[in-house]
């Protein structure tokens, strides 16, 4: 039985990651952000800037706990999502949690095309949008740091994470 959760920054691939693990392994997949927008109706910025990232955050974990996983299951969480309430400790409980690193910088070239649809990057660009991650990524560390498994994003396949985890 595995319960598989990728955390990590925006834009470090966990959902494009997510799609081929499961595929590959035959698992269910999940994709928490997509979750909330089914059951909310409407996207993630709408839910931003109808109700405020308060509770948006309330939402998404309640999403987490909530969800009714099968035995099989990759996880993409949104990422945010490891740093508030005891969401890290509950999936560190509940499954394996696997943290997508990638530098900053790495980050912001990822992120300059899908920034629109991120409440928290679509304002900002340039050396603005640099410092922002950099600054948040630095502020979350702590947080993905807890994740059984750190795994290096650049050039991660689905192949390689199969072998982190010892599955096939
Ligand atoms: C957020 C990340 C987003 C989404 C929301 C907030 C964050 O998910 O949950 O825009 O605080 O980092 P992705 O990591 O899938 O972009």
């Amino acid at each position: 039985m595995a319960r598989i959760f990728l955390i990590g920054f925006m834009g470090c691939g966990k959902t494009t990651l997510g799609r081929k693990l499961a595929a590959r392994l035959n698992y269910s997949f999940f994709d928490l952000d997509q979750l909330l927008e089914e059951q909310a109706g409407m996207s993630v910025a709408e839910y931003f800037s109808s109700f405020g990232e308060t509770a948006f955050r309330v939402a998404e974990s309640e999403i987490l706990k909530q969800t009714a996983y099968p035995e099989n299951a990759i996880i993409s969480t949104g990422g945010g999502l490891p740093c508030y309430f005891d969401n890290m400790a509950w999936m560190n409980a509940n499954g394996k949690t696997i943290y997508i690193q990638l530098s900053a910088k790495a980050l912001a070239s990822r992120l300059e095309k899908g920034k629109d649809e991120r409440p928290l990057l679509r304002d900002k660009q340039g050396d603005e949008l640099v410092n922002f991650i950099a600054d948040k990524l630095a502020e979350r560390e702590s947080y993905y740091k807890q994740a059984q498994i750190i795994a290096d994003g650049f050039g991660l396949t689905a192949e390689k994470v199969t072998d982190l985890l010892h599955i096939s």
